[in-house]
Formats: C-alpha cells, structure tokens, sequence
C-alpha cells in the first residue's frame, strides 16, 4: 500500500513537469511528492533536454537535492518573478484552497506562491478534502519569543495548538528560525475570515492557508491522474 501510495507521487510530481520549459525561473516545493518533479527536472538539465534553467528553492534541504541534482539555483533577489512553481499540499478542497506546512516550509512556499505566475500542485487522492482542516491540523509559524500567549490566543479561536518537537522532544526550528504551532481546528467553514484573523495577530507570521493561490492540483489516483484548474 505504501509503495502504491509513493508511485501515485512520483507519477503526479513528474507529471507537473510538463510545465517547465528552457529558460524558465522554477520554484521548488517542499515534500515527498514534488521531490520527484525536482529530480525529473534535474535528469532533463543534465540529459540536455532542459537548458537556462534556474530554481528557487522553498527550503535549505530542498537547495541541497536542487544542488545533488545538478539544478542551477537563484534567488528571489535576481529573479524577483518566478515562471511556475510544482509544490506539494498537505490538504485541497475543491475550491484549490490548501493547507500546507506540512514539512514546516510554509513561510517560504507562499512567498515564493505569490511570486510565481503558475503554481502547480503535486497530490495523491489522499489530500483530497471536502473541507480543510478536516484531515490536516493548521500549521501556523510563530515567533518563539511570544509562543505561550499566542497559544492561548490560539485556543481563544476554538484551536487546539501544540508546538511542533523533534524526535528528540524539543521544539522544531523553521528555516526562519521560528516555531510552528500545528492547530487542531476541525472543519474550517470560512478560511478567509481565519486567515485575516491569524495575519491580524503581533507575533504570528505565516499560516499554512494557501488561499486562490494554486493554479492546477495534479491528483494521482489509483484509477488514473486528473488536474483540477482554477477557473
Ligand atoms: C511543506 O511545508 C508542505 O507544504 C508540503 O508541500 C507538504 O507537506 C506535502 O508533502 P508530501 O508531498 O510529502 O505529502
């Protein structure tokens, strides 16, 4: 079961490089199933297929695969635009609304989302959802120094947070130098009224609320792939 589950991902991350044509600026998302666009991407550069390539990572280890794979890395500094971006989601509802920050890159996959012309999202059918944070709890990236009182404002909105650890128990560190407070919500009926409320809050700086933000969802299914576009 779990190797069907990893082909589904490997066949909707490459599947999403159809989208990537010489010369363009990429971002690279975070997860196990955009890994395997990112490495597909890599085989074509060195193969010659794919040339002028250059990638924008979402996260310091996915620098580190762009480099094993031989893709040419640049920064949002020198290309301030980015041409299309494959990132995975960790839930999608059917408006192509996501939560992400399942990997706890959330802070930089949106900043680089916004600054793409095209976000392609890479899932297997097990993302699919009828209503976000009915399957995923709601990472929200938080500045250490206030974490107690934004947990308890946090538990003020109905949420049941708790400070994402390591396996050794401590807390997570985001590429930011952050925490993550991974909150349980249950069904989130009105995600943009939780999104302005979280954006209003000193000390929170990103949630995982990728909101009209994805261009296509690529689902691999068992009985085949579909994409999902936005109107
Ligand atoms: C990273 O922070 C997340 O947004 C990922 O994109 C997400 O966790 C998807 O990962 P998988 O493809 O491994 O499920």
């Amino acid at each position: 079961m779990a190797n069907d589950r990893d082909e589904l991902k490997k066949i909707a991350g490459e599947k999403a490089v159809e989208y990537v044509e010489s010369g363009m600026v990429v971002g690279l998302g975070y997860g196990s199933t955009a890994i395997h666009a990112l490495r597909l991407i890599g085989e074509l550069i060195r193969g010659g297929e794919l040339e002028g390539i250059q990638a924008i990572p979402t996260a310091d280890l996915i620098a580190e695969e762009a480099c094993k794979a031989g893709i040419p890395l640049t920064s949002l500094e020198d290309h301030p635009r980015i041409d299309v971006t494959i990132d995975g989601a960790d839930e999608v509802d059917p408006e192509l609304n996501l939560i992400k920050g399942g990997g706890g890159a959330l802070l930089r996959e949106k900043i680089v989302a916004q600054a793409s012309s095209l976000n392609i999202i890479v899932v297997d059918e097990q993302k699919l959802s009828p209503v976000l944070g009915t399957n995923f709890d709601l990472p929200v990236e938080i500045i250490p120094f206030g974490w107690r009182p934004l947990e308890a404002y946090l538990r003020s909105l109905d949420a049941e947070p708790k400070v994402r650890t390591k396996t050794d128990g401590t807390p997570f560190v985001t590429d930011n130098g952050n925490y993550i407070l991974d909150c349980r919500f249950g069904a989130i009926e009105d995600p943009y009224a939780l999104s302005a409320e979280l954006k209003s809050r000193a000390g929170i700086v990103e949630h995982g609320l990728f909101l009209d933000l994805a261009s296509e969802v690529i689902i691999a299914a068992g009985d085949g792939i579909r994409s999902l576009k936005r109107d």
